[in-house]
């Protein structure tokens, strides 16, 4: 037993917690050696709209909505009284065996009247990795009950994310998650991206989005569209660094999934309940899938839920013939969970959030951060509605990678936390996703904190000659 904690010396009861925590806690994505280096971690204690309060009593602006999913914003009692009284009700039954609870049959058919037209068929899970585990299995089941079994592999994409579980990290598309022996699994294929900044050279953006469909086509050709169960991408790619699609780019895609009979599955973790100014990311790219992930904004992060959202095509193989899916969560539409994602659900609709995103805080978010194109460090900015990258760079007009990679947007990362501002560095570039409550002045505020770290490490980079 630890002595009680000093409740009134917040730099005592910081060190406290961390000493703690480095003890005992592994952290997801974290270098241990180094966070014990710089003390331990930052200790956040409380949350309020789109701010966070740090256990030294700092306030910081949430750039990132927690990691891309407290859409509505923190203390939002609507949610916790929607948790308690589900709680008090039925706190935990399962789904499994023929069974359902009052609240987990409505949130999925809450999610069936949101979801693009089509899409009314619901499998629960808890997190966006299972979802997209779930989505292997259910598209490969499809082609095996078609008598298909050898369509079993997937298409995913260089700098996709799409989870941390052995499937959804060999999905993902970033060479860090491959780190571990045994990922990728087998029969997961990654088709080039349409990341212009990066790999564009002298195309155009549409140009270099064409390319990218092209180089999908081709890989379809390699591995044999008879071998292919379905494509995975996410409507703009988030933790890859806010992959905005050129133009043209998602209906070649799609004319090419079509043209091979690919099962396509849009992963909507970051992309949907109005992130991008629509209810979901197809809808702003115009994707028709025959599979949807979703998780995160789902409950706003409140509570893990997830989903995987398909239509008629798969229904009518794996739900209106004979036999079973054997596949599914302990806590598969968690009736907590589900009331809270439910209570979410409607106070986005009570709030009319997706039209404050498309209409007013949108614009208003991406024109401020294009305001900073004038800096001298800043190379580009890729949005759509209120996710964004803002790239770093010392080659502005030839975009040349920086070396080392992140030696600028990690001290600027670093600097926005000291100063108030949550952010994160993706490679060279800051990637925003704040909560879609944020006001225009929370925005003012953290875009002039930006500036001004931009302004301090090329400021130091001067001084270094
Ligand atoms: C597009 C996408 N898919 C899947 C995931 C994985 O979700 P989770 O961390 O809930 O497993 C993420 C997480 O950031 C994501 O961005």
């Amino acid at each position: 037993m630890t002595s009680p904690l000093p409740a009134n010396d917040p730099s005592a009861l910081t060190a406290r917690l961390q000493e703690t925590d480095l003890r005992h806690h592994m952290h997801p994505f974290t270098d241990h050696q180094e966070m014990t280096l710089e003390g331990g971690p930052r200790v956040i204690t409380r949350a309020e709209g789109a701010c966070l309060f740090d256990s030294e009593g700092n306030r910081l602006i949430d750039g990132m909505g927690g990691l891309w999913c407290v859409n509505m914003g923190y203390g939002r009692s609507e949610l916790l009284d929607a948790a308690a009284a589900q709680m008090r009700e039925l706190p935990y039954y399962n789904t499994f065996f023929k069974t359902t609870t009052p609240v987990a049959a409505e949130l999925a058919a809450d999610l069936a009247r949101v979801t693009p037209a089509g899409l009314d068929r619901v499998f629960f899970a808890n997190s966006g990795s299972e979802a997209n585990d779930t989505n292997i299995r259910l598209a490969r089941s499809y082609w095996a009950r078609l008598g298909r079994p050898e369509r079993r592999a997937i298409i995913s994409r260089k700098f996709a994310y799409h989870g941390s579980t052995i499937a959804a990290a060999s999905l993902t598309g970033l060479e860090s998650m491959h780190d571990i022996p045994g990922v990728p699994i087998p029969d997961i294929h990654h088709a080039p991206a349409p990341f212009w900044w990066a790999e564009g050279g002298a195309r155009s953006p549409e140009e270099h989005g064409r390319h990218a469909a092209q180089g999908l086509e081709e890989m379809i050709r390699a591995v044999g569209p008879e071998n292919i169960a379905a494509f995975i991408g996410e409507p703009v790619q988030g933790a890859g660094g806010v992959i905005v699609p050129p133009p043209g780019y998602w209906e070649e895609v799609q004319r090419i999934c079509a043209r091979h009979d690919i099962l396509l599955i849009a992963d909507e973790v970051i992309t949907g309940f109005g992130r991008t100014g629509n209810w979901f990311g197809c809808e702003t790219y115009g994707i028709r899938p025959d599979i949807m992930t979703v998780a995160k904004g789902l409950s706003s992060g409140y509570l893990p839920i997830s989903a995987s959202i398909f239509g008629d095509r798969l229904a009518e193989v794996l739900m209106e013939r004979p036999g079973r899916f054997p596949h599914g969560y302990t806590y598969s539409g968690h009736p907590v969970a589900a009331a809270v994602a439910r209570a979410n659900l409607a106070l986005m609709q009570r709030e009319r959030i997706v039209e404050r995103v498309r209409d007013e805080i949108g614009p208003y978010f991406l024109e401020k951060l294009r305001s900073l194109l004038d800096h001298p460090l800043v190379g580009e900015l890729r949005g759509v509605g209120l996710m964004a990258a803002v790239e770093l760079t010392r080659d502005k007009t030839g975009r040349a990678p920086v070396e080392p990679v992140g030696s600028l947007a990690t001290p600027v990362r670093n600097l926005c936390f000291a100063r108030g501002l949550v952010t994160r560095a993706v490679r060279d570039c800051l990637v925003f996703s704040p909560p879609l409550i944020i006001s225009e002045g929370e925005i003012d505020e953290a875009v002039g904190i930006l500036r001004g770290c931009l302004d301090a490490v090329a400021g130091s980079l001067g001084d270094r000659g």
